[in-house]
């Protein structure tokens, strides 16, 4: 079967930063309490009419650039998002804004913050066996438009940004996508959530209990809930396993990989993770203290960041690893 590889990256973020001075202003918090507990300084948010389409069009923009590729020529997009801005699904849109004239199949991927991974990996399989020789893959979103400005526990963490990066067609040889491990635990799923609102349902199920109420009203999702505590044990707990088995798969050891790229939710998950998996400081990528959380785009974001800065040189190999709500999580072997 064919290789595929990843040749070109892109990101995006909203104008409006938004530093942890300006949250103790709105909730009972401090630039020390933030800092010291998330390793987040800054948090990028969507302001006025920007929307999450425009980042990822952005994103997809630049990635197709640095890859010198023309958009008519993809055969596949992935939207990897959970903050879509028609419930139906954003790829299509972002497939007309992009201009592809072939009509390239374009569709969502929901995985919070594991999507991206995820995206990679569902790239792979119509490359290798399918015929398909250009997937883009986009991890977007724009989280702050689900949290509770109100709740210091949850507000204080995420941003919104968007990522890309172009997987291609190559020789079995020059194999980018070395090895993956995913999994999802629907079971813990209740850590971490915004479902549609309870009130609603209780409302749809009439005073009485009964479903009998029609028609039905129309439903909104709740604001992020989260139990911090448990989502982090999750984390420390889950990802050095699934990094473990991609790099035993791929046949690696952690002192063969040049760098880590975790999801960027906490610099307390990454450390503890690198920890365990005895990767040094220097080989951790990490760009949360500007952006916060940024869900399916952090590693995108971070990745883009990186090549751009010349700190990931082609051959080099990445360990990376998404986590979050579901449960979800995943990693992915890339050699860049
Ligand atoms: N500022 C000041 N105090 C705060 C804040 C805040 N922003 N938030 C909570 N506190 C208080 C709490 O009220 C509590 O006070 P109490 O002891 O008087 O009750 C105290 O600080 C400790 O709160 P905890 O929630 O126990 O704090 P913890 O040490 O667990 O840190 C945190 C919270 C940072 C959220 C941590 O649990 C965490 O990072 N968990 C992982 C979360 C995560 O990464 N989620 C996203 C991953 S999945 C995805 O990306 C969607």
């Amino acid at each position: 079967s064919k290789g595929c590889k990843l040749v070109g990256c892109g990101s995006a973020v909203p104008s409006l930063s938004v530093s942890n001075d300006d949250l103790s202003k709105i909730v009972d918090t401090s630039d020390e309490w933030i800092s010291v507990r998330t390793g987040i300084r800054n948090r990028r948010v969507m302001s006025g009419k920007e929307s999450l389409k425009e980042l990822a069009v952005e994103a997809a923009r630049k990635a197709l650039e640095m890859a010198d590729f023309d958009p008519n020529d993809l055969d596949l997009i992935l939207m990897c998002t959970s903050t879509p801005e028609d419930i139906f699904g954003s790829a299509p849109q972002i497939q007309r804004e992009l201009g592809c004239r072939n009509s390239p199949l374009a569709y969502d991927i929901t995985a919070a913050c594991s999507g991206f991974v995820l995206g990679l990996i569902s790239a792979a399989s119509p490359i290798r066996g399918g015929g398909f020789r250009n997937v883009l893959v986009i991890g977007a979103d724009g989280l702050s438009r689900f949290v509770d400005w109100t709740d210091r526990g949850t507000c204080i963490l995420f941003g919104d940004a968007a990522g890309a990066v172009l997987v291609q067609a190559c020789d079995a040889e020059e194999d980018g996508l070395l090895s993956f491990d995913l999994h999802s635990d629907g079971e813990g799923g209740r850590h971490l959530g915004a479902p549609i609102n309870d009130n609603e349902t209780d409302e749809l199920l009439g005073s009485n209990g009964s479903a009998l109420d029609f028609p039905p009203k129309k439903s909104s999702y709740s604001c992020i809930q989260m139990n911090g505590k448990e989502v982090f044990r999750f984390a420390v707990r889950c990802v050095p396993q699934s990094i473990e088995s991609a790099l035993e798969k791929a046949g690696l050891v952690s002192g063969n990989v040049d760098w880590l790229l975790l999801h960027q939710a906490n610099q307390r998950i990454i450390d503890a993770v690198a920890t365990r998996l005895d990767f040094p400081q220097e080989k951790v990528i990490s760009n949360l203290a500007n952006y916060g959380n940024t869900s399916a785009a952090s590693i995108p974001l971070a990745l883009d960041e990186a090549v751009r800065s010349g700190k990931v040189k082609p051959g080099h190999t990445i360990a990376a690893a998404g986590f979050g709500a579901g449960l979800t999580w995943g990693s992915a072997i890339i050699r860049w």
